[in-house]
């Protein structure tokens, strides 16, 4: 049995990365056209007023790429995970990914967390479309408070994917629940230079690797 792969969740997620390219369309368009300056402005932004930045971008699906997803479901079937936390839930594409393979692991509870309440409406709406609802909890609000409460005592995987200011701050939240050998995920990490540099160096407790151009993975030691 692959969720994957299979109705519902496939034919939902091919929708779905379409509707994201068309709905983020505007941004990348804007993004193109700035200059250098403008854009490091609206990077800059997203550094100082996340909550600004994102409320701009609260119709915009920012979704992990296909292949990022189809990691992400490999890694929790390889490691065999059960517990998951993911920061930056938006339309719940990474989390159809994560908690088909919490399914196909044979259960597991992953919990989300966005701040944009259409959007953690919507990832509900399609978790429950994917027949996923029963494996995924998305917490509502700003994940610096929502994940530092009620987390599973060992978490197995942690995706980092919302706002990068906030990437060291929300893994020392969760750090005390990782298991060794948890991995951790981070989307366009190399928005956030300081934390990469941190996460690259073993004294602080992980092992890390780029790997892809915008996916730094690395493991609890
Ligand atoms: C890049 S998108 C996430 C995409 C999602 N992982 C996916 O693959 O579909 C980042 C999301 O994180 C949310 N976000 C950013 N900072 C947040 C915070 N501090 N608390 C909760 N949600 C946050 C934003 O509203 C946005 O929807």
């Amino acid at each position: 049995m692959n969720t994957l792969l299979t109705p519902p969740l496939a034919p939902l997620l091919t929708r779905l990365f379409n509707e994201a390219e068309a709905a983020d369309a505007p941004l990348r368009e804007q993004l193109a056209q700035s200059s250098p300056e403008g854009r490091a402005a609206l990077m800059q932004r997203a550094q100082t007023d996340y909550r600004g930045f994102y409320g701009l971008t609260k119709e915009m699906y920012l979704p992990v790429s296909a292949e990022t997803g189809r990691l992400l479901y490999l890694l929790v079937r390889a490691t065999k995970a059960r517990t998951i936390v993911e920061f930056g839930t938006s339309f719940g594409l990474s989390t159809l990914h994560l908690a088909a393979g919490l399914k196909d692991n044979g259960g597991g509870r992953l919990i989300g967390s966005e701040f944009e309440a259409n959007k953690a409406a919507r990832a509900r709406q399609n978790l429950d479309a994917a027949g996923l609802a029963e494996f995924a909890e998305i917490r509502e609000g700003d994940a610096l408070e929502s994940l530092a409460r009620d987390l599973p005592e060992a978490v197995d995987l942690l995706l980092l994917d919302g706002a990068k200011v906030l990437y060291p701050r929300i893994l020392s939240l969760v750090e005390p629940n990782l298991r060794p050998g948890a991995l951790v995920l981070a989307d366009n990490a190399d928005h956030n230079p300081e934390f990469l540099a941190y996460i690259r160096r073993p004294e602080n407790g992980y092992l890390s690797v780029p790997f892809a151009e915008d996916v730094e993975l690395f493991m609890k030691l």
